[in-house]
């Protein structure tokens, strides 16, 4: 119940707050229902008594009909305002505020509310939401607007009386009825819009509706008042409405289906990922199967760390031997024999979902309440880095890659960019409803001689069911599994050319971009320049890869790599291509560091070419520090891979000719400094722990 939470401390506040500030409105009707004194509406009556509003209980004691007490029924609240209005009708002067009181606070007084109305220039505004409800099919209808919330929520709306009355005048519906429903219907139809003078709220200039829309809302707490702020469209809104389904509960519970089917780089970001999922983890039920032994240990990990977050989880390890298509009939079969399951959200590792933590809470939540059968969430590049080859706008595009009869022919099913396919695979939403009905066969994943994928497309098919696919956002990118080895300690380091996205994600410091547009760059000596680059797990990964290696060494055994005297000092360390690690080394350089110098050296362009690339290690006992001496480099790069003052003491970096010394280097921050000439330097003893860096001396 988070919004509960989030207006508590609000009443608490305002309950706290000893005088209001504002006048009387004798202009102004607040009407609500109520059949019961709620604790909600208790809080309701509190925060509108604090701001002087002058409050009309309608149905108090009656029982309540309008069945739950959600958008869908709710019929009962327009007859009970019908019948309140009658009297008003001909007021020309009176605005009535009609609003839900069992989850709804004031957050600011009457004069401000009047006048965000007049400002509104309408006769009639609706609170906005950001989903429609109950019925998607009319979203078509719907005026587009280019900012703010698109769909009427009927939970609040202020109106001049005589227009109110003549809006719900037409009531001739049941207690059930949606009163949501009428609402929406009214304002579709453009006459009845137009003549009763109705508008929305699409900036929450008056309403908040926090369904959907937690993330977009603050409380501020200002010198003993406190208001709500909405960030997303900068406005401070009036009638705060705790309605609709971030009550976590009211979600539909979904199952979800995890396949890890072969060996997958970036698992942990696709878990990562997973926990991002803008979904209540109490309402999602997880299924996993992992084919896989090289990630059982990881998927167990994840599974002991946030297993308990979920609503229940099961998983079928590669111990079992579970063959795929069986593991897939499993994941179905769950959700069919679950009625409280409303989806089935399939998924293979190899998905990187990014729709989740990009944008608002809920599009999942409309992708399920869709009314097709079977979707495909997505528009998916393959291999990383390319760009959608299926947007919105390329209509063209075919997802047909098999020859199969004209029926199935890509045709949009609606603007909006919804297709009917004939082959979904990797991710997909079914209905537990069609699971149970349609679909209800138990082997939906063998088919003849046909893999899992394509025999669950042709058995639905079969059951001439459709399967739509949707481009209407675009959800995030395949992986390339292409060539993945599973030979290394951290194999996804070795990624950076199948998968460059993910590798981005995964070992580029956040703050690199930032650092790119010349923010962020600090100069601790001169020309030395001092940038955040890898992530920690980069530099953690990049380390224990060296130890898993083991063979430091030190002058003579590497004395074919330092022919011709590159190496001028030697050092305890591991080159990269050593660890066969070289063309990988070498490719981030060019993406990574080199567009750093072309912008830090202006007119110096870089081929990024290497001779030498290692990382060194210094220990008290071992080799503490390095003597001065000149890098037999155009300019070098020093990645400080751990932490000083918690993985060891001293260190640092000298140049002696600036007499100027860099004693605290940052993790995964790099000193770029030129090379030959100028910057004699020299490594300043470490004396407790072991420190870890990565140098390049790089070449034109
Ligand atoms: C509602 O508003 C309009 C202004 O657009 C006005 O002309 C009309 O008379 C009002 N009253 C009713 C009952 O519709
Ligand atoms: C409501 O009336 C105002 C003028 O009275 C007009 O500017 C506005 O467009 C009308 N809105 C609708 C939805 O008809
Ligand atoms: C990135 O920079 C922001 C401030 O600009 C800082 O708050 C954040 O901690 C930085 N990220 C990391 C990983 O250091
Ligand atoms: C170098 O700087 C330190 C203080 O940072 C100072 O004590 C020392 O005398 C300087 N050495 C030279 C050679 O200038």
């Amino acid at each position: 119940m988070r919004p509960l939470l989030l207006l508590a401390p609000l009443a608490w506040l305002l309950l706290a707050e000893a005088k209001g500030d504002a006048q009387p409105e004798d202009s102004l009707l607040v009407l609500t229902v109520a059949t019961r004194e709620t604790e909600g509406f208790r809080r309701f009556k509190r925060s509108a008594q604090f701001f002087n509003y002058k409050i009309q209980v309608l149905g108090l004691g009656e029982d309540w009909n309008g069945g739950q007490e959600t958008p869908a029924g709710g019929g009962q609240k327009v007859r009970l305002l019908k019948k309140a209005l009658e009297k008003h009708s001909d007021k020309e002067n009176l605005v009535i505020l009609f609003t839900d009181s069992y989850d709804v606070v004031f957050a600011s007084g009457p004069r401000e509310l009047l006048k965000k109305f007049r400002q509104a220039k309408s006769q009639v505004v609706f609170s906005a939401e950001e989903l429609i409800y109950p019925d998607r099919r009319l979203e078509a209808k719907y005026p587009v607007v280019s900012d703010g919330k698109r769909f009427l929520g009927s939970g609040g709306f202020i109106g001049y009386a005589p227009n109110l009355s003549k809006l719900v005048s037409e009531w001739e519906g049941q207690d059930s009825d949606s009163d949501q429903l009428f609402y929406t219907r009214i304002f579709l139809d453009p006459k009845k819009r137009e003549r009763i003078n109705i508008t929305l709220d699409h900036r929450c200039r008056i309403f908040q509706n926090l369904d959907g829309a937690l993330d977009e809302v603050v409380l501020k707490f200002e010198m003993g008042h406190v208001r709500a702020r909405n960030l997303a469209h900068d406005t401070l809104p009036v009638v705060i409405h705790g309605n609709g389904p971030t009550k976590d509960e009211a979600l539909p519970v979904v199952l979800v289906g995890v396949f890890i089917e072969q060996p997958t780089p970036f698992l942990s970001l696709f878990f990562r990922r997973l926990l991002r999922l803008r979904y209540p983890q109490k309402q999602i039920r997880l299924f996993i199967h992992n084919h896989v032994r090289h990630h059982k240990a990881q998927v167990e990990q994840f599974l002991t760390e946030h297993g308990d977050k979920y609503q229940s989880v099961k998983l079928v390890g590669p111990e079992t031997r579970v063959a795929s298509a069986d593991a897939r009939n499993m994941g179905a079969d769950l959700c069919r024999q679950d009625r409280s399951c409303s989806c089935y959200f399939s998924m293979d590792a190899e998905i990187a979902l990014k729709f989740p933590y990009t944008t608002k809470y809920g599009r999942l939540q409309s992708e399920i309440q869709k009314d097709c059968l079977i979707v495909i969430v997505g528009s998916w590049t393959q291999g990383g880095g390319t760009k959608s080859a299926l947007s919105c706008s390329s209509r063209l595009w075919s997802p047909l890659s098999l020859t199969l009869s004209d029926q199935w022919l890509p045709l949009p099913l609606s603007p909006s960019g919804v297709w009917n396919v004939p082959y979904i695979s990797s991710v997909y939403l079914i209905k537990g409803s069609a699971l149970r009905g349609e679909l209800q066969q138990k082997d939906l994943f063998h088919h003849s001689k046909l893999d899992p994928d394509m025999s669950f497309c042709a058995n639905i098919r079969q059951q001439d069911t459709f399967m739509f696919l949707t481009n209407r956002h675009t959800f995030g990118h395949l992986l390339s599994l292409d060539s993945y080895k599973t030979t290394h300690l951290h194999n996804d380091l070795w990624e950076v050319f199948n998968n460059p996205e993910d590798w981005k994600e995964k070992y580029i410091h956040e703050n690199y971009t930032q650092a790119l547009e010349g923010k962020l760059v600090e100069t601790p000596c001169p020309d030395v320049y001092w940038f955040p680059i890898f992530t920690e797990t980069a530099c953690d990964e990049l380390v224990e890869e060296m130890e898993h290696f083991g063979q430091w060494s030190v002058g003579d055994n590497k004395d074919n790599r330092i022919q011709g005297g590159y190496e001028n000092v030697p050092t305890i360390d591991i080159h990269m291509n050593q660890i066969g690690f070289e063309r990988e080394w070498h490719k981030f350089l060019v993406e990574y560091v080199a567009p750093m110098t072309e912008k830090l050296y202006p007119g110096y362009y870089t081929r990024a070419q290497f001779d030498l690339a290692f990382v060194v290690r210094y220990k008290p006992d071992e080799q503490p520090s390095l003597m001065p001496h000149h890098d037999a480099s155009t300019f070098t790069i020093n990645i400080a891979l751990n932490r000083v003052g918690v993985d060891y003491e001293g260190g640092g970096c000298r140049f002696l000719r600036y007499n100027c010394s860099i004693r605290a280097p940052r993790k995964g921050w790099t000193l770029l400094h030129p090379g030959r000439l100028t910057h004699y330097h020299e490594g300043l003893p470490t004396t407790k722990g072991t420190r870890y860096i990565a140098v390049s001396f790089v070449d034109p």
